[in-house]
């Protein structure tokens, strides 16, 4: 009998997903808000770059008081984006294209405004409404005291999480006021989820990311965190594996796949979310944090792999995303590591090093076995925007106290074209974030027309990935500074992070490089090669 061939591995094992923040993508009606029309009209674009798959960020009903993040109905989208229907059309468009589409759903929270929460807030306390979420009496003799001491989830924030009602009862959210927070333990709640997840995979999606993973699950008598640290009150519960076991389920019927976004120190419980039936994979924020620096980026990649490895799962590599300063930016800072809590406004960055680093880390992160994720601009090389005081949005800022600049900085409306109003953002009025002077320098129109551009490299980088197989890494001898490995079937990454120019090592091709070699042939400091041995 013939023996059958091992059947290819799932797409979403080494993909290339692009993020769509919608509302900063592309402006199809003029309005000066990203929408689906925009999208729509710039899938040819994202083709040419040759992405597997866009995941959106939350495109739902919702006031916006956390840029989508606070949904009021998960079945609808939000009419400043566009409609159901348009949704379902751009799906398919896609599909055609060969890219599949991922959604972002919403579990922790919702908005202040979804009906099970005005609901709520009608019925008063000690109804099954209330029951939905987490209300309880405030502490204290008056009752003036929050009911318990949980932090703030916006790193920085020292705003409560409890809010008052007139009528005595608090409600926790982790987030703003506008974001009341599920109770997981209530049945209702995990039979809409599983709901809503199928309303998705019906029509078409191939994925779901999750935010704030971690989060969901609560101790059920809210006990004070200083009380009772271990386990935590509500970080990474053992009762969220009951759950994402039970979305695998649902999954497993449309052959979807999650990707959570899960926040944990410790690789072992971080891995816990990624066996065989609970998530797919999980973005991996290790590495987004880590500085640049090649032992320290070695390490993190040991790590992943390691961590990855005995539960069958394949790595993530990010660089950015929408609630992190954008890749350019933080390799041109003195500190190149991501963290919320040290953000501030005026950090110095030289952007030239910056950019230098983000197109070696381009290379490094495309190179890697696992899936990448790309996030809009990323591929312009565009740095984090200063947003005037008085046009920021994200509640990240005012709930510091204003210290924090928050995360609009990453989420500035793209230049497309550079001769256009705008820069080609579609916007007859002003976009709802400003774009700063300059912006149209790195208009997409601009950089395709330019073989030495961010766009150049990212689109000849992701045409090329495939090279590398899908053989494990094996690092090879470099010297101290450099990262080199190779993959089956003889393709090899080379990243210098040293001070001086590195020799390469041997090789019959160079396939690609973020920079020009010196004139000796060898790798300049902050610049990475893909080589055929
Ligand atoms: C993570 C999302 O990425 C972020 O933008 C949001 O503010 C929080 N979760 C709360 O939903």
């Amino acid at each position: 009998m013939a023996q059958s061939r091992p059947a290819a591995a799932p797409w979403w094992r080494s993909a290339v997903i692009y993020q769509v923040y919608v509302r900063s993508f592309a402006d199809g009606d003029g309005d000066g808000t990203g929408d689906l029309a925009g999208v729509r009209a710039r899938l040819p674009y994202l083709a040419e770059l040759g992405v597997d798959a866009l995941w959106f960020t939350p495109w739902y009903v919702s006031p916006l008081k956390d840029g989508g993040y606070d949904v009021a109905d998960y079945r609808a989208i939000d009419p400043a984006f566009g409609t159901l229907a348009e949704a379902e059309k751009l799906i398919a468009e896609a599909r055609e294209l060969g890219i599949r589409t991922i959604v972002d759903v919403v579990p922790n929270h919702v908005s202040d405004q979804h009906p099970w929460f005005r609901a709520a807030l009608a019925a008063g306390p000690g109804s099954p409404e209330r029951e939905l979420f987490h209300f309880r009496p405030g502490r204290g003799p008056d009752g003036d005291l929050p009911p318990n001491d949980w932090p703030s989830q916006f790193v920085g924030s020292t705003e409560p999480v409890w809010t008052p009602l007139p009528d005595g009862d608090w409600y926790l959210h982790l987030f703003t006021p506008e974001q009341p927070d599920l109770n997981w333990a209530h049945p209702a709640v995990r039979q809409e989820h599983e709901d809503i997840l199928r309303f998705w995979f019906e029509r078409g999606v191939a994925g779901v990311r999750i935010d704030s993973a971690a989060l969901l699950a609560k101790d059920p008598a809210l006990t004070d965190l200083a009380d009772a640290p271990d386990p935590h009150p509500f970080v990474d519960r053992d009762e969220l594996h009951d759950i994402y076991r039970s979305w695998r389920t649902v999954a497993d019927d449309y052959d979807g796949v999650f990707v959570g976004e899960v926040w944990l120190p410790d690789p072992e419980r971080f891995a816990r979310y990624l066996r065989p039936d609970e998530l797919h994979t999980a973005f991996n924020f290790a590495f987004l944090s880590c500085p640049w620096d090649a032992g320290r980026l070695r390490a993190s990649i040991d790590t992943t792999l390691a961590e990855h490895a005995p539960v069958g799962a394949p790595a993530t590599w990010v660089l950015c995303n929408h609630d992190i300063t954008r890749t350019v930016t933080r390799y041109g800072c003195a500190d190149t590591g991501f963290d919320f809590a040290a953000k501030t406004f005026g950090t110095p960055t030289d952007l030239a090093l910056g950019t230098r680093r983000a197109r070696a880390a381009a290379l490094l992160s495309l190179a890697l076995p696992g899936a990448v994720y790309v996030y809009q601009g990323e591929e312009l090389g565009l740095p984090e925007a200063d947003i005037p005081l008085d046009r920021i949005q994200d509640p990240m800022h005012a709930r510091s106290g204003g210290t924090d600049p928050g995360r609009d900085g990453c989420r500035v409306p793209l230049p497309w074209e550079a001769g256009a109003p705008h820069a080609g953002f579609g916007a007859q009025e002003e976009p709802w974030l400003p774009q700063p002077a300059g912006w149209a320098a790195y208009a997409a129109d601009r950089q395709a027309a330019d073989p030495g551009s961010m766009l150049a490299l990212y689109r000849r980088a992701i045409a090329l990935r495939p090279e590398f197989g899908d053989g494990p890494l094996t690092w090879l001898p470099a010297p101290e500074g450099v990262l080199a490995f190779t993959r089956a079937p003889g393709v090899s990454c080379v990243v210098n992070l040293a001070d001086a120019p590195a020799d390469l090592p041997g090789h019959t091709e160079l396939l690609l490089a973020s920079g020009p070699l010196d004139p000796d042939g060898r790798l300049p400091k902050d610049t990475a090669a893909w080589l055929r041995a």
